[in-house]
């Protein structure tokens, strides 16, 4: 009987203590990773929405790395000055032969003289009409050294370990100009060894070889992210390799893959996808949650976020509005 009894309280015991530990079971939260620093609030990339970000609680702030005439590191997403500044009023001679503004083709002397602000179309139309006012011209162009001393002074003055996720952007444009950007910005990286260790840091590129010679050329100790604009799918007739041996290639020389949303709505086979490459031991980032503007196939940006988290348990989102997609999983 006394058997009987401290058995019947073992057995309630573990039950409390599996609801007790249910939530810890439940999948990790991803990591939430600001594209462009809160760029759905203030123009990208801008120590200001850097340290927006930084005020909203993502883990990471991702940034795009390209070069100035002068061989310095700039946080800028686009190879051209057009679409972001006003470079048209203050250098209305300096395009190229194509009609474009090239950042390579300004010292960052030039660039500073330059004003950022909201993203625009060709016509000068907002790309996101519910944004940051377009004719507004507050901020200025910020280099990698600058995002990180703040990003360090931000660390330090709150007392969070936010990270970086850096991307090297379009490398090999950058090699038939005669410059090696994936060393320089590795080198970057390198140079300050407490960056390693004080950060967290990723490093993410959509060019397979720039991936392939940080990791072997170079040896990277950083997780490599090799950025898809979309599933290669056998079914779209795309590719004839199959997911799993796309991924052991990836995995010979990345950590994870960061993939483009615009799948969810298109593939049925992205499911299938993310889950090969989490078997095969990559993380999975998404690309990039817009509460502004999100795959049809879903009613709500909080209904996509929630489908990220607890049907296809991606690893990490990266997205344009940190607060939201932060506030959404707090909640679910
Ligand atoms: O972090 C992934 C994402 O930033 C890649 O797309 O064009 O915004 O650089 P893009
Ligand atoms: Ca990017």
């Amino acid at each position: 009987m006394v058997v009987e009894i401290r058995a019947v309280r073992t057995a309630l015991f573990l039950v409390f203590l599996l609801a007790l530990l249910q939530p810890c079971l439940a999948a990790e939260l991803p990591r939430i990773i600001a594209h462009r620093g809160a760029s759905g609030y203030l123009p990208e990339h801008t120590l200001e929405a850097h340290a927006l970000a930084h005020g909203q609680n993502a883990d990471f702030i991702e940034l795009d790395i390209i070069l100035t005439k002068d061989s310095k590191l700039i946080v800028f997403h686009d190879l051209t000055l057009d679409a972001t500044t006003n470079v048209h009023l203050v250098y209305p001679h300096r395009h190229r032969a194509d009609g474009h503004w090239y950042a390579m083709d300004f010292t960052l002397g030039e660039l500073r003289k330059l004003k950022v602000g909201e993203r625009r179309t060709a016509e000068g139309k907002a790309v996101f009409p519910g944004r940051f006012p377009p004719e507004v011209y507050l901020y200025r162009i910020a280099t990698l050294e600058e995002v990180i001393a703040q990003l360090r002074g931000l660390n330090k003055s709150s007392g969070k370990k936010i990270g970086l996720d850096v991307e090297i952007k379009d490398p090999q444009f950058h090699l038939q100009q005669g410059m090696n950007l994936s060393r320089l910005v590795h080198e970057s990286l390198m140079d300050d060894p407490a960056i390693l260790g004080e950060l967290p840091l990723l490093v993410q590129s959509f060019d397979a070889r720039c991936l392939k010679y940080l990791a072997h050329t170079l040896q990277a100790p950083y997780p490599l992210v090799q950025l898809l604009d979309h599933v290669p799918c056998p079914e779209a007739g795309i590719t004839a390799i199959t997911p799993k041996d796309f991924f052991l290639e990836v995995s010979a020389y990345a950590q994870g893959i960061a993939l483009d949303h615009q799948g969810l709505g298109t593939s049925a086979y992205f499911p299938h996808f993310v889950h090969q490459a989490k078997k095969q031991g990559l993380t999975v980032d998404i690309y990039t949650a817009r509460q502004d503007k999100f795959p049809d196939c879903y009613t709500s940006f909080s209904g996509m976020i929630s489908y990220l988290h607890e049907v296809l348990a991606v690893d990490g989102i990266i997205t344009d509005f940190p607060d939201s997609v932060r506030a959404i999983l707090n909640r679910e």
